[in-house]
């Protein structure tokens, strides 16, 4: 309601854009072509929220770049006013696109939306804020999910040793064990480990007869498979009906598992994972 007071008739003719929806307001429309200003206690809870939640994908000015697209472009937040169309793709994420899912109240998405308007859409911000920690969670809380969620795979003293120290940057950490080996920016900067510890995806080719042949996948498409077979020969086949192709994805587990955590799981297992040293 506080935009009402700026609803007057504008002096000069409204900027572009500015009409559409309710709130479009006037005499502001340069710096904010698209949105009336916000309520500046709803930036700031929402400034809040998206610090810990969003930024480590989206930027921290919500211009994309590390794993999530820019947002302040983005037509999903040009078309919305009040979070009205932030909100199903925050509750429900985008699990095979790489976004969680949040389960935010209409008003903290509304929030969210309201941090994300203050930016102009065009020309360097000056509003570009310094990364908070996203480290926010509880770690016990987190060890208790690392050991139902995790430990059938992983082993704190074992293969996640270290990971605290080897991923020094929180968001590359969460970023990867979120999504392991989704090459993001970040990865391969100190601390961030390559790609080569992703396991390759395998392939189980059955022939007519029964006979199995597994191995490395190299190639597939919809007329001929390659594998790098344990005999160190490649070894291509031609898919026609009798073939049966089994593609095994070593991170499919992890791709399943992506919709499945709250936001709470997530900030608590990250803070678990941070105390790996
Ligand atoms: C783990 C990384 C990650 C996190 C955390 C994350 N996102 Fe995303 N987000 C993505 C990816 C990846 C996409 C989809 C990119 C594509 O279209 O392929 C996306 C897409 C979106 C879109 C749709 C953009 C469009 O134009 O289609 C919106 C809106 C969005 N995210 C908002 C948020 C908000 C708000 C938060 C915090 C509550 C958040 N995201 C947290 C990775 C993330
Ligand atoms: C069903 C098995 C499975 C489960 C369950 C699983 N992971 Fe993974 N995880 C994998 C595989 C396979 C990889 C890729 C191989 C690798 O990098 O070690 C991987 C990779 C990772 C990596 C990247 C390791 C690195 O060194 O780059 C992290 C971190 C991670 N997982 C954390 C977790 C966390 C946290 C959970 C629980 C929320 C979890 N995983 C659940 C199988 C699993």
């Amino acid at each position: 309601m506080a935009a009402a007071a700026f609803a007057q008739a504008p002096a000069q003719p409204p900027a572009p854009g500015a009409g559409r929806g309710g709130r479009g307001g006037g005499g502001f429309g340069s710096a904010y072509p698209q949105h009336a200003p916000s309520d500046p206690a709803m930036v700031e809870r929402g400034k809040a929220i998206y610090g810990v939640n969003c930024a480590f994908c989206h930027g921290s000015d919500a211009r994309g770049g590390e794993g999530g697209p820019n947002l302040i472009r983005s037509q999903v937040l040009l078309n919305d006013q009040n979070g009205e169309h932030l909100a199903p793709i925050v509750q429900k994420g985008l699990p095979d696109r790489g976004m969680p899912k949040f389960d935010f109240s209409l008003a903290q998405i509304s929030d969210i939306a309201a941090f994300i308007h203050s930016f102009r859409v065009g020309g360097y911000d000056l509003s570009r804020m310094a990364p908070p920690s996203i480290v926010v969670g509880d770690a016990k809380a987190g060890e208790a999910d690392f050991q139902s969620r995790c430990a059938s795979c992983h082993s704190a003293a074992g293969d996640l040793k270290g990971v605290g120290s080897r991923f020094a940057d929180p968001k590359v950490l969460q970023q990867n064990w979120l999504v392991p080996g989704s090459g993001r920016a970040g990865r391969g900067g100190p601390g961030g480990a390559s790609a080569a510890n992703v396991p390759p995806a395998t392939v189980t080719v059955t022939l007519a007869g029964g006979k199995k042949m597994e191995g490395r996948l190299l190639r597939i498409d919809d007329f001929l498979v390659t594998l790098a077979g344990a005999d160190g020969f490649e070894h291509t086949f031609r898919r026609d009906g009798a073939l049966r192709v089994e593609e095994h994805d070593p991170l499919e587990p992890h791709k399943k598992l992506l919709p499945t955590y709250s936001d709470k799981e997530i900030h608590d297992v990250t803070a678990y994972l941070v105390t790996l040293k």
